[in-house]
């Protein structure tokens, strides 16, 4: 196993684990991920088994404090030197699942974001994950008014270094 950053060439790659990973109506495109990757490719971290993407973490970084739906498409919004790293995306393919894998990806974002200067990193998830990301320290911050995207309540997570 290994991880890195990406390049426009895994874009097919990311799109087949997102499809995998998310009904279609939380799924990222991959013409929403060709944009992320436009602009901010060093802000995805892929974790490979040989040849093969098996799970990834992705999101831009900005100066506003709260993560918004329209962040998901506008790529462009990505400011390299913004105070908080954001998380749009935990991937993990489902027969890798439970080994750890996206914690290490999680981990790896939090360091490089520390080592970048940033204030924090920031994600939004589902009830049954509060105790998953409050693991890696983030602190729940309750139900976002501010992302409805998929027609589910998001929590907003913030872990502030
Ligand atoms: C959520 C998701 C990214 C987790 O990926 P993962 O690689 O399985 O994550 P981890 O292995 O780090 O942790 C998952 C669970 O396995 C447990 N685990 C980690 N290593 C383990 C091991 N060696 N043996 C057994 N369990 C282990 C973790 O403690 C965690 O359990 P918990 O939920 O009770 O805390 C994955 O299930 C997924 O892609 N789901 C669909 C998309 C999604 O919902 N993404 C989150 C967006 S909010």
């Amino acid at each position: 196993m290994y991880i890195r950053t990406a390049t426009i060439e895994d874009l097919d790659a990311i799109a087949q684990v997102e499809a995998e990973c998310f009904p279609s109506a939380e799924a990222a495109t991959a013409a929403e991920f060709k944009g992320r990757l436009e602009h901010y490719a060093d802000h995805f971290w892929l974790m490979f088994d040989g040849d093969l993407l098996i799970a990834f973490v992705d999101g831009f970084v900005t100066d506003q404090r709260d993560l918004t739906d329209d962040m998901y498409e506008k790529a462009e919004m990505h400011d390299e030197n913004g105070d908080w790293q954001m998380i749009f995306g935990v991937n993990t393919i489902p027969e890798y699942r439970r080994s750890g894998y996206a914690g290490e990806l999680i981990k790896r974002a939090i360091e490089d974001a520390k080592n970048q200067g940033r204030k924090g990193v920031v994600l939004t998830c589902k009830d049954r994950l509060v105790h998953y990301y409050a693991k890696f320290g983030f602190e729940n911050e309750g139900v976002s008014d501010k992302s409805t995207h998929g027609g589910v309540t998001w929590n907003q997570m913030r872990l502030t270094f």
